[in-house]
């Protein structure tokens, strides 16, 4: 049994780096695992210019220490009138590595998502001419689909209609959460999906555990057990279709402790550990350098990070709470004993 682990330095392929102080208190957790990380547009008000990309860029850059070597890559946030010019701008011009459809009113921060994929397509066939790539929240939002159903229905009614009218855009799923979405993205040579750390550990039996537990909702909520089990065959299977992408969404405490509780999972912390605890409870540990670290920049088409990361076998103890921001934040896992630890650059 091995008693450390070295990998090519890893990305994270989605995250939420947020703004403000909560920024302020979360990028380095990221910063310090990932060399590089997709960073999503969902602020208030949205990501939607190429200014503004620029703008937030530096803002994460100015809330790391100087020696940490981190690169944000930024992402528009589509809305149903978004100009192609902007996004095709943005790409040229290297500030935007991809756009990202929110489904209005999906998620969080999402009202000004889009309403129709129809009414975005000048812009999808912008994107699909420039090899510039779409990253999807793949949840329909219609009230009367239950809400365990709003992937599946995703892909049958909006995903597969639109990947037949744009063949040649690269496409990823973001943190898929069912079979019908590991099987849907493998058959498909122009997409990928990210996997979380969470989606890979918990069911939905978790958000139900002795009471209810709003620690453990996000969205895509997690589904059912064999939905959990065909994302870990998928994470750890080899097949370049599946990377690494947190979907770290931190929110206070007090956000998520409410009469309406807000989806996100704040897995940044011990984003590593856990997937390492993953890949070896499915004896592959040997494939997580793939997952976390090469397949992600083929599929982006960038060039591998040169550092490496070393992981140890090492009991690391989870704290209940962190305070940063001024804001108190569950980090996954909180509470609990993982047995690999991060250890820096190797
Ligand atoms: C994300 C957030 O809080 O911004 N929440 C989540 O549950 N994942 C939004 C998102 O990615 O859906
Ligand atoms: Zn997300």
């Amino acid at each position: 049994m091995a008693d450390a682990l070295v990998i090519r330095r890893p990305d994270d392929w989605h995250v939420h780096l947020r703004d403000g102080d909560m920024l302020k208190g979360v990028a380095l957790f990221t910063a310090r695992q990932f060399a590089r990380a997709i960073v999503m547009p969902n602020l208030k008000p949205p990501i939607t210019t190429v200014e503004q990309a620029r703008a937030y860029r530096e803002r994460i850059v100015a809330a790391l220490p100087e020696d940490v070597a981190f690169e944000p890559l930024m992402t528009a946030y589509l809305t149903d009138a978004i100009s192609p010019g902007e996004i095709e701008t943005g790409f040229r011009e290297g500030v935007f590595a991809a756009c990202k459809l929110y489904p209005a009113n999906a998620t969080t921060n999402s009202a000004h998502g889009v309403t129709s994929v129809e009414l975005i397509h000048d812009v999808l066939e912008t994107m699909q001419r420039i090899d510039m790539p779409l990253l999807i929240h793949g949840e329909v939002t219609s009230p009367e689909i239950d809400v365990f159903d709003r992937e599946a229905v995703f892909i049958d009614t909006v995903l597969t209609p639109l990947v037949a009218a744009f063949p040649e855009l690269r496409i990823v799923l973001e943190h898929i959460t069912t079979t019908e979405a590991v099987d849907f993205v493998r058959d498909q040579p122009k997409m990928a999906a990210t996997i979380t750390p969470h989606h890979l550990e918990i069911n939905r039996n978790a958000l139900f555990a002795g009471g209810l537990r709003p620690h453990m909702y996000c969205l895509p909520t997690a589904k059912r057990e064999k939905h959990r089990l065909a994302l870990r065959a998928a994470a750890t299977s080899g097949d370049p279709h599946y990377f690494l992408g947190t979907d770290s969404a931190p929110h206070a405490v007090s956000a998520k402790e409410s009469d309406c509780g807000c989806a996100g999972i704040f897995g940044a912390p011990y984003a590593l550990e856990s997937y390492a605890k993953v890949f070896e409870e499915e004896g592959a540990l040997d494939q997580l350098e793939a997952f976390a670290s090469e397949r992600g920049p083929a599929f982006y088409g960038l060039p591998l990070n040169e550092g490496r990361v070393r992981l140890e076998r090492a009991p690391v103890e989870v704290p209940r709470n962190l305070s940063l921001g001024g804001e108190v934040v569950r980090p996954f896992h909180a509470e609990a004993t993982l047995q690999w630890r991060f250890a820096g650059p190797a």
